[in-house]
């Protein structure tokens, strides 16, 4: 758009009578001003679906919300999540109002994402990676939740969660969450490159690696000091140090494969988990994120293997 003199002009002139009438009046300008603030924080800014189609594979929402069967609808829920609690499975996030998400507003998927919480206010087991997805930016949630309204609603029932006993009541995880989850988006350490800080985010919030690369204590909550040093899954798995201890063997290019075609320098192919991951997610990347990511694991301090 070109500037046009003559509007910029009565602009300038409308400012300059605005600021002389302000002087006149006060109160009536502060009113107006505030109100004009309340209308531009309140005005209904529209997630970008687009966006949130990238974000979503960034965050690897497809696996756990879609079935293991081939002809499985997408993020109509049904996949097994295997822990030592018992069994998870992931519900139907399309649209439905009734089997889906269909009733909820955007503020009801904020608090899920933000707070691990319900609409009705129960908490939501960490088997749903809040822990992590808590650090999402709030423009990012906002297409994330534009997206999940474009998906075509599955009538498909969300499958009951198949757990141990009393692990199955959700007030506990109250208790768990005292000590292990600290809600707020992804803040930018200061002293640290944009590249190395989106890595960061990629990694922590969307990503969550943490969640299978970070060991666990017997409460299931992320060991203190542990960050991404690898350890053993639930069922016994080992899962890798991606610290550079242990990632320094590789060059960026030799990693950029793995993230991507999922092949080893030494032509492995990675394990199942770590497979879908790539498929799902990393490969997905674009390929500045896929190098900030690779960077920011670069920037990490190196802890050794655990004994
Ligand atoms: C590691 C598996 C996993 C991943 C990855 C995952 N979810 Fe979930 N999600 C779950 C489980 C399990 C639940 C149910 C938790 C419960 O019932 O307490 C859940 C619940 C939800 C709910 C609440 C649904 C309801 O009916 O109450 C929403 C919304 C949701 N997830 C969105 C997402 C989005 C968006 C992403 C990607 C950014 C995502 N999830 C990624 C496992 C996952
Ligand atoms: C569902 C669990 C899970 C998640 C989530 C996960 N990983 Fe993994 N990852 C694994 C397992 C298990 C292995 C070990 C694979 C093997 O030995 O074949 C692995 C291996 C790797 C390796 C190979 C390292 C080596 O030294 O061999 C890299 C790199 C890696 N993951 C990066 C990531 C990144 C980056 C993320 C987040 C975007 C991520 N992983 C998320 C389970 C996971």
């Amino acid at each position: 758009m070109r500037a046009n003199p003559a509007a910029a002009g009565f602009s300038l002139y409308a400012c300059a009578r605005l600021m002389a009438r302000s002087v006149r009046y006060p109160l009536e300008s502060a009113a107006l001003a505030l109100l004009l603030g309340v209308w531009t924080a309140t005005a209904p800014a529209q997630g970008d679906a687009k966006r949130g189609e990238y974000l979503v594979r960034a965050g690897g929402c497809l696996g756990c919300h879609t079935g293991e069967k081939e002809d499985a609808v997408p993020f109509a829920g049904g996949r097994a999540l295997k822990t030592p609690f018992g069994t998870f499975f992931g519900p139907n996030i399309t649209p439905h109002p009734q089997a889906g998400i269909g009733r909820w507003s955007e503020a009801d998927f904020v608090r899920a994402m933000r707070h691990g919480a319900r609409p009705d206010g129960a908490n939501y087991f960490p088997a749903f990676p809040y822990p992590s997805f808590t650090k999402i930016s709030d423009g990012d949630l906002r297409d994330l939740w534009a997206y999940l309204r474009t998906l075509p609603p599955s009538s498909q029932p969300s499958r009951e969660h198949d757990l141990w006993f009393f692990f199955g009541w959700r007030f506990l995880v109250t208790v768990w969450k005292w000590f292990f989850f600290t809600p707020g988006p992804f803040v930018n350490p200061q002293g640290v490159s944009a590249i190395v800080n989106r890595g960061a985010y990629l990694v922590q919030a969307l990503g969550h690696c943490g969640e299978c690369h970070t060991p666990r204590n017997f409460l299931g909550g992320p060991k203190r000091g542990r960050f991404l040093a690898g350890g053993k899954l639930p069922d016994g798995e080992d899962v890798s140090n991606l610290t550079p201890a242990q990632l320094k063997k590789w060059s960026d290019s030799e990693l950029a494969d793995f993230l991507t075609i999922g092949t080893t320098p030494d032509g492995d192919v990675p394990s199942e988990s770590m497979g879908e991951v790539i498929r799902n997610t990393t490969s997905q990347l674009t390929p500045q994120d896929l190098a900030a990511l690779i960077a920011y694991l670069r920037s990490l301090p190196p802890l050794p293997d655990e004994k």
